[in-house]
């Protein structure tokens, strides 16, 4: 008996911290497509203005800058939907 209620009480423990984390992990505060674009570009050289190039240009040169950059294609597709709509094209 006295075993079972240790083993429980520490199974619940388990289960907060799982749960706390879980809990931070979504209230963390999520960057915007602009601003992961500042975070990830800015690191060699200025940031290029969106309207650098033309929607098909960016995907051209995106492709090359995401291996320099070392972004997933989740970020890399973020970033070229933040680009391509505020570039005029
Ligand atoms: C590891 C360094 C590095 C990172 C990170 C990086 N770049 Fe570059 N980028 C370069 C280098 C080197 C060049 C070529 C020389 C230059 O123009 O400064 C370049 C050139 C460019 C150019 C100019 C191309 C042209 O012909 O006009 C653009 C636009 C560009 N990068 C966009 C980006 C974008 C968008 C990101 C973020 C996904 C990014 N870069 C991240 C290194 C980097």
């Amino acid at each position: 008996m006295k075993f079972f209620l240790f083993f429980s009480i520490k199974i619940s423990l388990i289960l907060i911290f799982i749960l706390s984390c879980t809990e931070n992990y979504s209230t963390k505060p999520k960057l915007t497509d602009e601003e992961l674009y500042e975070s990830k570009c800015s690191r060699c050289h200025e940031l290029y203005p969106p309207s650098h190039f033309n929607d098909s240009d960016w995907e051209f040169q995106l492709d090359v800058e995401i291996e320099r950059a070392n972004l997933n294609s989740h970020e890399k597709n973020r970033i070229l939907r933040y680009l391509q709509s505020n570039n005029n094209d």
